[in-house]
C-alpha cells in the first residue's frame, strides 16, 4: 500500500513539474515573444516563474522522498546501500545510479537557475540568455531521468 502511494505521488509529481517546465516552454514563453514591450514580457516571465517556482520545488522534493521509499518498500534496497558497489554491480544498480547522478545534476541546475540566474535575469540580458540555456537544458535532463525510470522498470541495463 505504501509503495502503490508513493509510486502515485511520484509519477504525480514528475507529470506536473515536466508538465510544467513544458507548459512555459512550448506555451508561455512563445506567447510572451509576442508581446511588444520587453519590461513586459520580463515582468509577466518573472511572476509565471515565480509561482511555477514554488509548486515545481514541492514536486521535487515529493520525488526525492518517495523515491527512496519505493526503493526500500519494494525493492529492499534501504537508503545507505543505494551508493554500494554491489548494488552498482547489477543492470538495476547501474541504471539507478545512472538516475540518481542526472537527479543530483538536475536539483544543483535547477537550484542555480530558479535561486541565481533567474531573479538576475530582471534587469540583465545576458542572464537572460544564460537562464533560458539552463531553463532548457533542464527540461531535456528531466526527460532523460524519465527515459531512465523507464528502464529501470524494465530491469535496467
Ligand atoms: C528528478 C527526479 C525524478 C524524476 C523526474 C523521476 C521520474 C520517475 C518516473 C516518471 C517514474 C515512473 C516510471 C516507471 O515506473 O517506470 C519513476 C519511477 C521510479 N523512480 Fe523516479 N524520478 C525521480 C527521482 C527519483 C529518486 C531520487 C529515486 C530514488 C532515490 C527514484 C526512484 C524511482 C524508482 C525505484 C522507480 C521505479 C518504481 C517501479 O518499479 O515502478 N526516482 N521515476
Amino acid at each position: 500500500m505504501l509503495f502503490k502511494l508513493a509510486l502515485f505521488l511520484h509519477i504525480l509529481s514528475a507529470i506536473f513539474w515536466i508538465g510544467g517546465m513544458l507548459f512555459l516552454v512550448l506555451v508561455v514563453a512563445p506567447f510572451l515573444q509576442s508581446l511588444p514591450d520587453p519590461r513586459e514580457r520580463s515582468k509577466i516571465y518573472q511572476t509565471v516563474g515565480k509561482k511555477y517556482r514554488l509548486y515545481g520545488w514541492i514536486a521535487i522534493i515529493i520525488l526525492l522522498v518517495t523515491g527512496p521509499i519505493m526503493l526500500y518498500t519494494f525493492y529492499g534496497i534501504s537508503p545507505g546501500a543505494i551508493f554500494s558497489r554491489q548494488l552498482h554491480a547489477s543492470p538495476f544498480g547501474k541504471t539507478l545510479a545512472v538516475k540518481l547522478a542526472f537527479v543530483a545534476i538536475i536539483v544543483t541546475t535547477s537550484l542555480i537557475h530558479d535561486f541565481w540566474l533567474g531573479p538576475k535575469a530582471r534587469s540583465s540580458p545576458q542572464f537572460t540568455a544564460i537562464a533560458k540555456i539552463f531553463g532548457r537544458g533542464n527540461l531535456i535532463l528531466a526527460l532523460l531521468i524519465v527515459i531512465l525510470a523507464v528502464i529501470l522498470r524494465a530491469g535496467g541495463f
